[in-house]
This record gives structure tokens, C-alpha cells and sequence, in this order.
């Protein structure tokens, strides 16, 4: 089975696990603070911090945003169902601005229709869709006019870089970045997430959220009877100061992501090289065309998605899926618009309220895109395509 994406593994990745499991430390070692220091210096943030996945990267950004009752958190429809779910961990409302047609990313135009309805945002939350960096200089400058921070959802984005050749994460447009290191992103931890900002009050936060809200660093301590005797701080002594979580990574999995994060440009190499065969070969095709046409070049090629007109091609999706499968080919749809999901479903309003995230949806189907597709698998899903779209 050929899957829509995977990750690579090689034998120094390995050896670098196995170090980890030998060096005694498998927990909040060093290998958790290389691999934020790697990160922070990749993208050319003040900060990272690591944490157990991306999904509670977004949950302690949209609290260090400010997101709690009664403010809301603005996101794109078309993206994985976390972005939004982080404004109602976070005890918010989620408000969805639709896509621009051509990007797939969340539309300036939308945002500032949704944040003029929603005077209460405290975070806009745009999604770097399969790579692709959003308008980030009119998103910032929307965001700055409401008050509310601006949180990039890059977990597709690891190596992409904006026009002016600055790297997704160094937060020039945002008060906080976050990456996932799930497998069939661009580098693989098992499961992880980072949170990078260039703020030094929101990373001492986020240091506290991560682990318990517990002090770290030199945070004041807030009861300095139980603190000190004789002006000496208590060996044993840490304080809770606010309510937060257990999402640590352990050194196992940061091992395995420092040795990934190595050879992370050649990764992205052999995804663009991938893209263009599949740009030159599928362009034939009539009815079909690549969602994302312009920009690609800065993108960090997390997925290959076309946009396919089945009404014209007289063909369903589902009946080409799984033709596709049936020959071995995987393939997905990125994705059901979230406003469409049970939680947050906004029933008949749904085409209506966001007609570019609706009409994509129809039409999106993610073919694969990964580091170790070889060239002849490639030709193999391009020529079954022709052969079923013909
Ligand atoms: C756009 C987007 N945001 C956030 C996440 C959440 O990341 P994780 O799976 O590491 O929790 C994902 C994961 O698929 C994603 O695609």
C-alpha cells in the first residue's frame, strides 16, 4: 500500500533512540532542551518550547493568548479539528473565517468580517495549509487593530518561509508559532508538538503551563512564609501558581527529532521535487488541478492536494478512493471542514456561512506526498489517475 503520507526512519535515528535509552535520563533531559534550542535557532525565535504534541501546543498558546469564558478564538474551516478545539479547551468560543479560494489559508477579508463580529477575540489562529504560508503581514495587522494575539498554527509548515525569505516560526507576525512532530509531518518525534515566541513573559507562562503551573526559572514565589527559613528557600519547596497541565515530551522522543530535524532539508528537497513531477505529469488531466497553484515554492509540502471536479468528471469521490485502494494507492480528504464536525455544527449554515472552505471541500483529494515515495510509485499513482480521470 502506497499511503497518502509516512515518515522516514533511518538507522542513525535509531542509534540515536537507543543512546537515549542508555544515558539514564528518559524524561525533560537534555535532549528535550537541544531539540528547542535546534528549533529555536532553525526558525530564529527567541524561544521554544517543547511539549507532548501540537495539540496541546494550541491549548497553552490559546491560554497565553488570553482565551477563557467569554472571548473567542478565530480559525480557518479547512484544518485539522485541534486549531479550533484549543479556543474550547481553553474555555472559549470558536468562530471560523473562510478560506481564500486560491491559498487554501484563512482570507484577510474573512478574518476582518469575523473579528468586527467578534469584538471579544483575544486569538486568530491561521493555518499554514499543507505548507503554505498565510498572508501573515494583513493577518498581524487585523489582529493588532482587535486586540487579539495572533497564534500560527504551523504544523504543516516546519522549513516553509515567508516572501521575505524568513523561516514559518520566528514569529515576526505572531505573538506564538506551533509545530507538531506527528509522523507524517515533516520531521517525526512520535508524537510531539513545540510552541515558538519571541516573548519573554509568554514563555515563562508556557513553561509553567506545560508542567503543572508549577514556578520555573526565577518566577517569584507567591507565599514567602512557606518559601523560606531565615531567608533561605526550602529545598523542597515549588509552588503551583495557576492551574496547568502534564504535557511534557520525554527525551526519547526529542532524541529521535534532533536526528530527524538533521536531515530535515533534504526531506523538503525530495517533497518539492516530488511536487513538480507531479504539477508536469498531472496537467493533462482535465477537470483536475492542484488546490495550491502560486507560492508553492516557500511551502513546506506537507501534502499534495488536487481539487477535482467530480460533477464534470461524472465520477464520485468515494468511487475514486476507492478504485485507488483497490491498486494500492492511499489517499485523503484535508479536510471535512471543521464547522461541519458535530461539535461545532452549524447545520444549513454551513455553505452559506463559508462558501470557498464548502466548495473546496467537494473537490479535495490529498494524493502521496512523502520523503520516501520513490520515483516509480510516483509514476505508479500518476498513471493510475490518468487512467480512472480519462
Ligand atoms: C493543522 C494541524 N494543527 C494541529 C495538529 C495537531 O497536531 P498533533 O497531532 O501533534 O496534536 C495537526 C495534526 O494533524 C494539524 O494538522
Amino acid at each position: 500500500m502506497i499511503p497518502y503520507g509516512k515518515h522516514h526512519i533511518d538507522e542513525d535515528d535509531i542509534a540515536a533512540v537507543v543512546d537515549v535509552l542508555r544515558s539514564g535520563v528518559l524524561t525533560q533531559g537534555p535532549a528535550v532542551e537541544a531539540f528547542e534550542r535546534a528549533i529555536a535557532d532553525y526558525v530564529g525565535a527567541n524561544h521554544a518550547i517543547a511539549v507532548s504534541s501540537g495539540t496541546a501546543a494550541l491549548h497553552l498558546a490559546a491560554l497565553a493568548a488570553g482565551v477563557a469564558p467569554g472571548t473567542t478564538l478565530i480559525t480557518s474551516p479547512i484544518t485539522f479539528v485541534a486549531s479550533a478545539n484549543a479556543g474550547l479547551y481553553a474555555g472559549g468560543r470558536v468562530v471560523f473565517a473562510d478560506i481564500d479560494p486560491e491559498t487554501i489559508n484563512m482570507s484577510p477579508a474573512a478574518l476582518e468580517v469575523a473579528l468586527a463580529d467578534n469584538p471579544d477575540t483575544k486569538a486568530v489562529v491561521p493555518v499554514h495549509f499543507a505548507g503554505l504560508p498565510c498572508d501573515m503581514p494583513a493577518i498581524k495587522s487585523l489582529a493588532d487593530k482587535a486586540g487579539a494575539a495572533v497564534i500560527e498554527d504551523a504544523a504543516h509548515a516546519l522549513g516553509a518561509t515567508y516572501p521575505d525569505g524568513r523561516r514559518v516560526g520566528c514569529c515576526s507576525h505572531s505573538l506564538m508559532t506551533i509545530f507538531s512532530f506527528h509522523p507524517v509531518k515533516a520531521i517525526a518525534a512520535g508524537e510531539g508538538g513545540m510552541i515558538t515566541t519571541n516573548d519573554d513573559a509568554v514563555y515563562r507562562r508556557l513553561l509553567r503551563l506545560r508542567s503543572h503551573g508549577i514556578n520555573k526559572l526565577d518566577d517569584p514565589l507567591l507565599l514567602p512564609d512557606q518559601a523560606f527559613t531565615d531567608g533561605v528557600q526550602n529545598p523542597w519547596y515549588y509552588e503551583m501558581q495557576e492551574l496547568g497541565f502534564h504535557y511534557r515530551i520525554t527525551d526519547i522522543q526529542c532524541a529521535l527529532a534532533n536526528s530527524q530535524l538533521r536531515k530535515l532539508e533534504s526531506f523538503l528537497e525530495r517533497r518539492r521535487f516530488l511536487v513538480q513531477r507531479y504539477d508536469s505529469e498531472l496537467s493533462g488531466i482535465r477537470n483536475l488541478r492542484p488546490a495550491q497553484q502560486f507560492g508553492r515554492e516557500r511551502s513546506g509540502h506537507h501534502l499534495y492536494v488536487l481539487r477535482i471536479d467530480f460533477r464534470a468528471l461524472g465520477v464520485s469521490r468515494s468511487s475514486l478512493m476507492n478504485e485507488l485502494r483497490t491498486r494500492g494507492i492511499g489517499t485523503q480528504v484535508h479536510y471535512i471542514p471543521v464547522p461541519m464536525q458535530p461539535v461545532y455544527r452549524v447545520a444549513d449554515e454551513f455553505r452559506p456561512c463559508y462558501p470557498n472552505a464548502s466548495a473546496y471541500y467537494e473537490q479535495a483529494l490529498s494524493i502521496p506526498l512523502y520523503y520516501g515515495l520513490s520515483d516509480s510509485e510516483q509514476t505508479f499513482v500518476i498513471e493510475a489517475l490518468k487512467d480512472l480521470l480519462k
